[in-house]
């Protein structure tokens, strides 16, 4: 009997609704050309540069020694979950309760995602800030819609809480906010943050707020809470991870949630159901030791970074068709390239081919004319130089 081929299987329509961000893309070209022995910089990368510091890679070693590589708890490691909710109490005297109100995801990225999934139905809309680290594919995944409230350049990247006001409809469900920003890298005011909460409160809505750069920030100034603020307790989760707070743990893929205890415990069932048990625990265990440790190398690595920003941005300042503001955290500065005439994509793959650096294009923030580049990278200078001398072979063709 003849054996009739059958059709490919045909995928589930909420994956078509999962794309792939071009920063991801231009990584990857990037990659093969190393792979291929060029020397590419790669200066948009979503990370403080550096290793995994010494006293927190042999925590998790000794974890490793000592059992830990068993299932651990669905919520993560209580003894992690401790040290996150010290953290907030000593840093902002914020309690959570680290029971039944902090969830240990892998990255923030997971607990963005359990918060969309709780949160949002079908045909909700989530706002979040334009530009803005993306959400949008996880509002998607959620059959949501996005919608964007404007942060502008010529005001620099305020936070104007009339203008999200403008974009709450009957249907907005969840606001989301970067603090501190990216790709800007504004901290918001107290001031700012209070008029957006009212507008919050006043409008019923749930407010996702990431805090993953909230250790790096320039300056002295102040990282505010805005689950602290009158009415936002309740309405707020709070995202953070360890990968951005310390060099070389974006691989070790830990975060958290910090939320109402029924929120949390519905992010909980869904991070149950995808990871069978929780996240890895030597990792888990190598965390304990980054929040409880002398911070002195978190410090000093803030303080490098700041001195890289200073440097960066004024050389950028100094290049032919390029401006920034300062950033005042994170480890990137975006700066504007729109007189080059060019879409962010085409800019990139330009700098890429010509210089061998490779940028984040604005587009993966939505918005155009903007590139991310990380000031933290040890061959910082080396890669402006390169843009520099690549920028002067082509003309500004408008201001
Ligand atoms: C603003 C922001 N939020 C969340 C994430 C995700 O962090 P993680 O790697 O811990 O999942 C990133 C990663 O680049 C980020 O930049």
């Amino acid at each position: 009997m003849q054996t009739v081929a059958k059709e490919p299987a045909k995928f589930a329509a909420r994956i078509a609704r999962v794309g792939s961000f071009q920063s991801m893309l231009i990584d990857d070209v990037a990659m093969k050309m190393v792979r291929k022995g060029d020397d590419v910089i790669m200066i948009g990368s979503n990370a403080p540069a550096g290793e995994t510091l010494p006293h927190i890679r042999n925590a998790a070693k000794r974890a490793l020694d000592s059992g830990y590589t068993k299932y651990g708890p669905t919520s993560g490691l209580f003894e992690l979950r401790q040290a996150v909710a010290d953290k907030l109490k000593r840093e902002y005297d914020f309690e959570a309760d680290p029971e039944s109100e902090i969830l240990l995801t892998n990255g923030a990225e997971e607990a963005i995602f359990l918060a969309m999934q709780a949160l949002v139905n079908s045909g909700d809309e989530v706002l979040q800030s334009k530009p803005s680290y993306p959400f949008d594919l996880h509002v998607n995944y959620s059959e949501g819609i996005s919608t964007e409230y404007r942060l502008e350049e010529r005001n620099g990247w305020k936070l104007d809480a009339e203008r999200v006001e403008s974009r709450v409809s009957r249907k907005t469900r969840l606001v989301t906010l970067v603090n501190p920003h990216s790709p800007t890298g504004r901290v918001f005011t107290r001031e700012e943050l209070e008029e957006f909460s009212e507008i919050a409160v006043k409008r019923n809505l749930f407010v996702l707020v990431d805090h993953v750069y909230s250790d790096l920030v320039y300056d002295g100034r102040r990282h505010i809470n805005i689950a602290n603020l009158p009415g936002m307790r309740e309405r707020t989760v709070i995202v953070c991870s360890f990968s951005k707070s310390y060099p070389g743990m974006g691989g070790w893929r830990v975060g958290y949630a910090v939320g109402n205890r029924k929120l949390i415990a519905e992010m909980t069932k869904l991070h149950g159901l995808i990871s069978n048990m929780g996240g890895c625990t030597f990792a888990q265990k190598g965390a304990v030791e980054a929040y409880l440790a002398n911070q002195t190398p978190l410090s000093r690595m803030v303080r490098k970074f700041q001195r890289q920003r200073d440097a960066s941005v004024k050389r950028l300042n100094e290049i032919k068709g390029v401006s920034v503001l300062t950033p005042e955290a994170s480890c990137h500065s975006f700066p504007r390239v729109s007189s080059y005439g060019m879409s962010s994509v085409d800019f990139v793959y330009w700098l890429l081919k010509e210089a061998k650096i490779v940028v984040h294009p604005s587009i993966t923030y939505n918005i155009e004319g903007y590139v991310r580049f990380n000031h933290s990278h040890p061959r910082y200078e080396e890669a402006l130089e390169r843009m520099e001398k690549a920028l002067r072979k082509i003309p500004v063709r408008r201001n």
